[in-house]
């Protein structure tokens, strides 16, 4: 079996003042745990990336991730910002299809799968999310919902594409909500996914896809969630606001 390093990413949304921003970005590169090997990376506020590379460039240990772009390099898109900016400023990150984009901001599969192909194209990493809302989960349709997401978004991509890609399964009913998934049921979301991309891609690329939980992920449950064979990590929302709750995930992915 190949040994998937862990990741934890976390979302800060549209959270946080400057000078929370840097407060919260000094403190977590100030007592970083040993990461044995973990990735880290804070999605953060477009308008922050620039100053706090400045603080995560201190030891190098933390990534910056945008939280969306748009498909275009350049244009009248009012508001927007694309990927060939972020790598202008080396940013090397971006959340793409977080159900919170998809579900205010009208963001079909079919126009994610432009954006991810956009991102890969400047050789930015693609943090793609995908995940179902309740009503799917009461019908039982969720693992048809979830891969039709990764089938409409991702399979025009070549192996070694998708091989760069890193996937967060977050159940809609799970996100700020204080209700987790079960490790179990993360478990079992996290298999049908990666046992999807076997099918179509390879066992050689599915066992190593980096596939993160996210859904209420706190100081708590992350260590248990984390355990589980197919998650690779998390997605963090509220809980990484904390800088003690989040220090304490990064260290559950470190020892786990
Ligand atoms: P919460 O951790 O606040 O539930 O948010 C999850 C999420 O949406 C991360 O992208």
């Amino acid at each position: 079996m190949v040994k998937r390093n862990k990741w934890v990413a976390g979302n800060w949304k549209m959270n946080l003042d400057y000078s929370s921003a840097l407060e919260l970005t000094n403190n977590l590169v100030a007592n970083l745990p040993g990461l044995n090997g973990t990735s880290v990376t804070l999605c953060v506020p477009a308008v922050y990336l620039d100053a706090l590379k400045s603080i995560v460039n201190k030891n190098g240990l933390i990534q910056l991730a945008a939280q969306n772009c748009h498909s275009e390099d350049k244009g009248a898109f009012t508001g927007e910002i694309s990927a060939a900016m972020l790598k202008s400023m080396d940013i090397n990150q971006v959340v793409l299809g977080h159900s919170e984009r998809r579900e205010y901001f009208n963001e079909s599969n079919k126009f994610l799968s432009e954006k991810v192909f956009k991102v890969l194209s400047h050789g930015l990493t693609p943090i793609f999310c995908c995940g179902e809302p309740l009503s799917v989960r009461e019908e039982n349709k969720q693992n048809e919902f979830v891969t039709n997401q990764l089938e409409e978004s991702i399979f025009h991509l070549s192996a070694e594409e998708v091989a760069k890609v890193v996937f967060a399964y977050e159940p809609i009913w799970a996100i700020g909500t204080g209700r987790t998934a079960s490790a179990e049921q993360a478990q079992e979301m996290h298999a049908v996914i990666r046992h999807f991309f076997e099918q179509k891609y390879g066992a050689a690329v599915a066992e190593k896809l980096i596939i993160l939980y996210g859904g209420s992920v706190n100081a708590s449950n992350a260590a248990t969630l984390f355990s589980m064979p197919d998650v690779d990590g998390g997605l963090v929302g509220g809980a990484s606001l904390q800088a003690n709750d989040f220090l304490q995930i990064i260290s559950a992915a470190a020892n786990s």
